[in-house]
């Protein structure tokens, strides 16, 4: 049975679409069917293609993000998917805020997968520069293998 995950940042043209592209990468490696996509809690940058340095990183690694289109999270996506999970803390609390009484999803934050890691947020690598969306491409990369080895072993 394959299984759907959403990943959300604020503006889902950083984070949330490079934590999209590796953990689609991750379990394509694996062979494990999922339905994966981003969205962010913000609406400023929807339809809008990732960050330029965000593409670079993307493609760094191997993967081609330029085709993905930023949008705002709705809440049909509560219905829509298994997993939301959220890039940092505020957006978190932004998803508890938002997804009012029934919803399907299940909301955790991308670095409780990572033990050592669990309550940290992604850095917000915008208003650095191409080091910070390094720092974040290693996050949801390790954040990414860990969510497949948890969704696998059935610990989520
Ligand atoms: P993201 O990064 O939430 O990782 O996509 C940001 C993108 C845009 C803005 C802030 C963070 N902004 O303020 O426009």
């Amino acid at each position: 049975m394959s299984t759907s995950v959403l990943f959300v940042c604020l503006g889902n043209i950083c984070r949330s679409p490079l934590a999209e592209a590796a953990f689609r990468e991750v379990a394509r490696r694996d062979g494990l069917p999922v339905l994966v996509d981003s969205a962010g809690t913000g609406n400023w940058h929807a339809g809008q293609s990732p960050d330029h340095r965000a593409q670079a990183v993307a493609l760094d690694n191997g993967i081609d993000i330029s085709a993905y289109r930023a949008r705002q999270i709705e809440k049909a996506d509560f219905a829509r998917f298994d997993h939301i999970i959220a890039l940092d803390n505020t957006n978190l609390a932004e998803l508890k805020t938002l997804r009012g009484g029934r919803s399907k999803a299940r909301l955790s934050l991308m670095l409780d997968h990572v033990p050592v890691r669990k309550g940290h947020g992604v850095a917000d690598p915008y208003y650095g520069d191409a080091d910070g969306f390094r720092a974040t491409w290693d996050d949801v990369w390790m954040a990414s293998e860990a969510l497949l080895a948890s969704l696998k072993s059935g610990a989520i």
